[in-house]
């Protein structure tokens, strides 16, 4: 069966036939990446907390294919799920009724997380809850469900999407860096339980994102400037490549560590920051 190749992705193969689970498929980065999936044909089960978001993304018409996603003829097909990542009987379950409705799955992407921002001392036990149970219990939860039958067939790929505060410190962003670098380190090490098992896990850490999540940072119409140039006083870099990504930057470089042109790549963590962290 020849692989469905889009353009902008050059050279990106191996989706044809694959099933694939991405989590926070609602809107921005996660439903980003559930439309690249479905043009590239793959089966997508999109799920979120919310299940109507993932019900209207789907039945709304593909730009490039002109396809509504779960029309489900040909190549490519999106599946809405609704599904909190931080209840981990209701993971297994629907783990298990994908798996029985579309297949094993071949792609987890661990895209659902939160933020609360605040300084340390106005954090609550709730801000702090709340925050690990999505951006990192949520991440063991669905890796925990997925990635043993992965291994049972040979084959398999996640990509965690973390974020670019997992690597530099940030001021008002304790909970969450630190929730995010925890997600890091459990990708990598479910990476190198499974290597040898023929799955690989690598994690995105995107920077400032243009998405709900990050306009509910910009309080004042001078914020997005601010993310560009940096800001000194609450010691922030800027963005060397001068803009703020689209979901579809992230997007992509999921679509490629998921892909078979990265079939040497594990335990990897690619930074689409537009150089923001200086790494
Ligand atoms: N936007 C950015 O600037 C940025 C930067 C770095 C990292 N990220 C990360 O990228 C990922 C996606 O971010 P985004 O900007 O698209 O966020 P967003 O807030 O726009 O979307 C997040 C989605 O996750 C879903 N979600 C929240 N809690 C959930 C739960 N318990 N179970 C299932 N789904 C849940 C929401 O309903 C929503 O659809 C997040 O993990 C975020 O931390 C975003």
């Amino acid at each position: 069966m020849s692989d469905h190749r889009v353009p902008g992705i050059p050279g990106t193969s191996g989706f044809t036939g694959k099933v694939a689970l991405v989590t926070g498929a609602g809107q921005g980065i996660g439903a980003a990446v559930v439309r690249t999936l479905f043009r590239l044909g793959a089966t997508v089960a999109a799920t979120d907390i919310r299940a109507k978001a993932v019900t209207a993304a789907a039945a709304e018409p593909d730009p490039e294919t002109g396809r509504a996603p779960s029309a489900g003829a040909g190549a490519g097909a999106v599946h809405p799920y609704e599904l909190d990542v931080t209840d981990p009987a209701a993971v297994e379950r629907t783990v298990e009724r994908i798996g029985r409705e579309l297949g094993p799955i071949d792609i987890l992407v661990n895209v659902a997380g939160i933020l609360r921002t605040a300084p340390v001392a106005e954090l609550t036990d709730e801000d702090w809850a709340a925050t690990f149970a999505v951006n990192v219990q949520g991440v063991f939860f669905t890796s925990r469900a997925v990635v043993p039958g992965m291994a049972a067939r040979g084959s398999g790929s996640v990509i965690t999407v973390a974020s670019n505060a997992a690597g530099i410190p940030r001021t008002g962003m304790a909970a969450y860096a630190a929730s995010k670098a925890a997600a890091v380190m459990f990708t990598k090490c479910l990476g190198l339980e499974y290597a040898r098992s023929g799955v690989r896990c690598n994690v995105v850490a995107p920077g400032s994102t243009d998405t709900p999540m990050q306009w509910a940072l910009w309080s004042d119409p001078q914020a997005p400037a601010r993310v560009l140039d940096g800001d000194l006083a609450s010691y922030r870099t800027g963005i060397p490549l001068g803009r703020i990504a689209d979901p579809q930057d992230i997007a992509d470089a999921v679509v490629f560590l998921a892909s078979d042109q990265a079939r040497h790549i594990t335990m990897q963590d690619l930074y689409v920051d537009g150089g923001a962290t200086l790494r």
